[in-house]
């Protein structure tokens, strides 16, 4: 077992929100990154550059460019050329400036909830109507997207389809199958997709992510592709993220709506980005491994423990969407949780209608902290059983 994610670092000032939101004798397993020290490859490129001492501003980041080519080729098999890519400090800034980018009036936006709670905003932001195609789930309550529903919707005026895939909460890696229906579906309406694969690094064995441009020439002109080095390598922080847009009027468009609004890319973010995308990979590997570990011992857990609880295995993402509805509350879980059991979670109504009931755990933490958060839950839970 990897060693280096079991050491315990204090990050209480450490300007994080995760740990700095709540009080001290909460234990915060909400927002999405991951209490460890980013990759040792990382970690030496910030420090020669910190030694260099100078942070005056960053221009076009060349070779970043190049390592991210080179990457999505070697990963997915997708050829993307360099002038593809537009850097932007954030994934949430990335699919907002998309929807600026194609709004019209009385078109409309996307999303499939339960979703990642920034989603919901953006239709709003960009003058757009926001369209929901709720994602259901089937008997063994594993989420799949509902395509007649996605149909009907897509036809209304439809401009902008903002996708989540790894999906933020649920933790599905969309199957190319489901991949390939999407792609018939917006390509035959016309439709702009967004897709916003933040979490594209983060999968489990038995899965492979797949991103929605790399399947269909067709498609990569019509696709905003999102990704970052952020989740994977824990360096959110650091503000440093790209679009990858083939189509160079999109591009030109994508750019236009950017304008005085976000400007160069972070310095320490871009040294950080091609350190670890360089050197990452044996991390990554064995961050795989620890949080494959967690987000069994979760389930195992919940199953023998809280079997009021209900839970399925996300096959990407470190973030577990835990199903509350059947366990007797008579308050929201998120309430209940952090006022009973002192530990935060995010709650589940904030990300759709159809998440009330629910709670997002984020298991991105030392086994300690997993086992601390399992045993305030269980015992609080035990409390109201009698
Ligand atoms: C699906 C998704 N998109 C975007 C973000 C945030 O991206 P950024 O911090 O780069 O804005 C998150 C963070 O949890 C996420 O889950």
């Amino acid at each position: 077992m990897p060693k280096i994610f079991d050491r315990e670092i204090d990050r209480h000032n450490s300007d994080s929100i995760k740990w700095n939101l709540y009080d001290k004798d909460i234990l915060p397993m909400w927002v999405a990154d991951m209490d460890y020290a980013s990759p040792p490859g990382v970690l030496q490129a910030l420090h020669s550059r910190i030694e260099h001492g100078v942070f005056g501003y960053a221009g076009d980041p060349k070779e970043l460019r190049q390592v991210i080519v080179n990457r999505l080729i070697e990963k997915y098999n997708w050829q993307i050329k360099a002038e593809d890519i537009v850097f932007t400090p954030g994934v949430v800034v990335g699919f907002n400036i998309a929807a600026h980018a194609v709004t019209e009036p009385e078109g409309a936006l996307l999303i499939q909830p339960p979703v990642y709670p920034p989603f919901f905003k953006t239709a709003g932001y960009a003058g757009l109507r926001n369209l929901e195609n709720p994602l259901v789930q089937d008997e063994n309550g594993v989420y799949g997207i509902d395509f007649s529903d996605l149909e009907e919707k897509i036809s209304q005026q439809t401009k902008l389809f903002l996708l989540c895939n790894p999906h933020n909460p649920v933790g599905r890696v969309f199957s190319r199958e489901e991949l390939e229906r999407i792609v018939e579906i917006c390509l035959r309406n016309d439709v702009i997709v967004c897709s916003d694969e933040i979490h594209c690094d983060l999968v489990y064995h038995g899965f492979k992510h797949l991103p929605l441009a790399s399947l269909d020439p067709e498609i990569a002109q019509k696709t905003i592709t999102l990704m970052a080095p952020s989740k994977t390598y824990n360096i959110a922080g650091l503000d440093c993220s790209f679009a990858v847009i083939q189509n160079k009027d999109l591009r030109d468009q994508y750019n236009k709506a950017m304008k005085g609004i976000t400007g160069n890319t972070n310095m320490l973010g871009i040294t950080a980005a091609i350190a670890a995308y360089q050197s990452g990979q044996p991390w990554l590997e064995d961050l795989m491994i620890y949080l494959e570990e967690n987000r069994n011992h979760l389930k195992a857990t919940i199953e023998r423990d809280m079997p009021q609880i209900r839970m399925n295995s996300p096959e990407g993402t470190y973030l577990a969407w835990l199903d509350c509805r059947y366990a007797g509350l008579t308050e929201n879980p998120y309430d209940f949780f952090l006022k009973k059991a002192l530990v935060a979670f995010n709650n589940g109504e904030s990300f759709g209608a159809q998440g009330k009931g629910f709670v997002r755990m984020n298991f991105g933490c030392t086994k300690a902290k997993l086992n601390e958060a399992l045993e305030r839950m269980k015992k609080a839970l035990d409390k109201i059983s009698g």
